[in-house]
C-alpha cells in the first residue's frame, strides 16, 4: 500500500495547524469548505441532533447523505491548493473532535500508471481509504493534480484504458458514500474544464482558489518580512506593484511572492547589504507573475 502514496499523516497534527497559520486567507477558505462538509462528515451527530430536537430523523437528512463526499479545489498554480488540503482536513477533524488519516496519492505512480495501471491504482487507493476509515476516524484521500487521472472522457485522444479508469473512479466516488462520512476525497486541479463532467457534478464543494487580493498581498509582505518595518505606504506600494493593473491584468500568485520575489530580494541583499524596500521594488520589476493556465 505504502508506495502508491506520497505520504500518510495522522490527524490532528500540531504542525499542520502551524502551517495553516502561515497561509493567508486560510480561515475564510476553510470556513466555506467546512460549512458544506460538516453535514457530510458528522452524520451520527446530525441524526442524533434531529432525534433529540424533533423525535425523528427528517427525510431531508437522509437526502443530505446522498451527496458525494468530494471536494474539488481549483485555481491557478501557486494559489495554495496543495498547501491547504492537509490543513483543511486537519482543522475539520479537530473541530469535529475526531481523528483523521490523510493519504496523498503519489503523482509519480500516476505517471507510471498512464501505461496501463491506472484502474488498479484507483482501486488500490480506495481500498486503502476504506481500510483507514473508522467510527472515530475520518480517512481523507487527496488526488493532487487530478486532471492527470480524472480527465474528461470526451477527449478524442483518450485511450480506452484511461476512460475505464475514469469510470472506475466515478464508481468508487459513488461507493464512498456507503462509508457515511468516514471517508472523503479531495481533488485539486488548475484546469477544472479538463476534469470529467460526471466527477465535477458529484462534488459537494467546488472551491475556487484565487490569486491574492491587494489586501492579501499586503498581508503577505507584512507577515513574511515582519521586522523589516515597512511603512503602511510602502506595503501598499508593494501590493500595487504586484497587482493586475500594473501587470497586464495578472496578479502575482502567492507562490510568485513567497517563493520568488522575496527570496530573490534576500539573495540580492545578502551578504553585504541590508534588505530594503528599494531592493524589493527592483526585484518586482524583474520577476513577472506566473502565467495563467488555460
Ligand atoms: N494562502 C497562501 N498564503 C501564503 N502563501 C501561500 C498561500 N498559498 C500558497 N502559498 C505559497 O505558495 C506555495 C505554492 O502553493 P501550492 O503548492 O499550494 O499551490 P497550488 O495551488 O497547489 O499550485 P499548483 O496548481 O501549481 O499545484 C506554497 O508553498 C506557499 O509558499
Ligand atoms: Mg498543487
Amino acid at each position: 500500500m505504502a508506495d502508491i502514496f506520497d505520504n500518510a499523516t495522522e490527524l490532528p497534527n500540531a504542525q499542520l495547524e502551524e502551517r495553516a497559520s502561515n497561509l493567508i486567507g486560510f480561515d475564510e477558505r476553510f470556513n466555506r469548505i467546512f460549512n458544506n462538509l460538516k453535514l457530510l462528515l458528522d452524520q451520527e451527530g446530525i441524526k442524533k441532533w434531529s432525534n433529540e430536537k424533533h423525535g425523528v430523523v427528517f427525510p431531508a437528512i437522509k437526502s443530505l447523505f446522498d451527496r458525494h463526499p468530494l471536494v474539488i479545489m481549483e485555481g491557478d498554480p501557486g494559489t495554495g491548493k496543495t498547501a491547504s488540503a492537509e490543513c483543511i482536513a486537519n482543522r475539520a477533524v479537530k473541530l469535529l473532535k475526531k481523528e483523521g488519516y490523510f493519504l496523498k496519492l503519489s503523482t509519480r505512480v500516476r505517471g507510471e500508471g498512464m501505461h496501463g495501471e491506472m484502474g488498479k491504482l484507483v482501486n488500490d487507493a480506495f481500498d486503502a481509504l476504506k481500510t483507514q476509515a473508522g467510527k472515530k476516524r475520518i480517512a481523507f484521500l487527496f488526488i493532487d493534480e487530478a486532471d492527470a487521472i480524472a480527465t474528461t472522457r470526451g477527449t478524442l485522444q483518450m485511450h480506452q484504458e484511461e476512460k475505464s479508469a475514469v469510470n472506475t473512479l466515478i464508481q468508487k466516488i459513488d461507493e464512498v458514500r456507503q462509508l457515511e462520512g468516514r471517508a472523503i476525497i479531495f481533488m485539486s486541479t488548475n484546469r477544472l474544464h479538463f476534469l470529467d463532467e460526471a466527477i465535477v457534478r458529484r462534488a459537494a464543494v467546488v472551491m475556487r482558489f484565487d490569486r491574492p487580493s491587494h489586501q492579501e498581498r499586503k498581508e503577505l509582505f507584512s507577515k513574511d518580512l515582519e521586522g523589516l518595518k515597512l511603512s503602511a505606504k510602502e506595503l501598499n506600494e508593494l501590493a500595487e506593484l504586484t497587482g493586475a493593473e500594473k501587470n497586464n491584468g495578472l496578479d502575482y500568485s502567492f507562490s510568485d511572492l513567497r517563493l520568488k520575489v522575496i527570496p530573490e530580494a534576500i539573495a540580492r541583499a545578502y551578504p553585504d547589504n541590508a534588505l530594503t524596500f528599494d531592493t524589493l521594488k527592483e526585484i518586482i520589476k524583474i520577476v513577472k507573475p506566473s502565467p495563467e493556465i488555460k
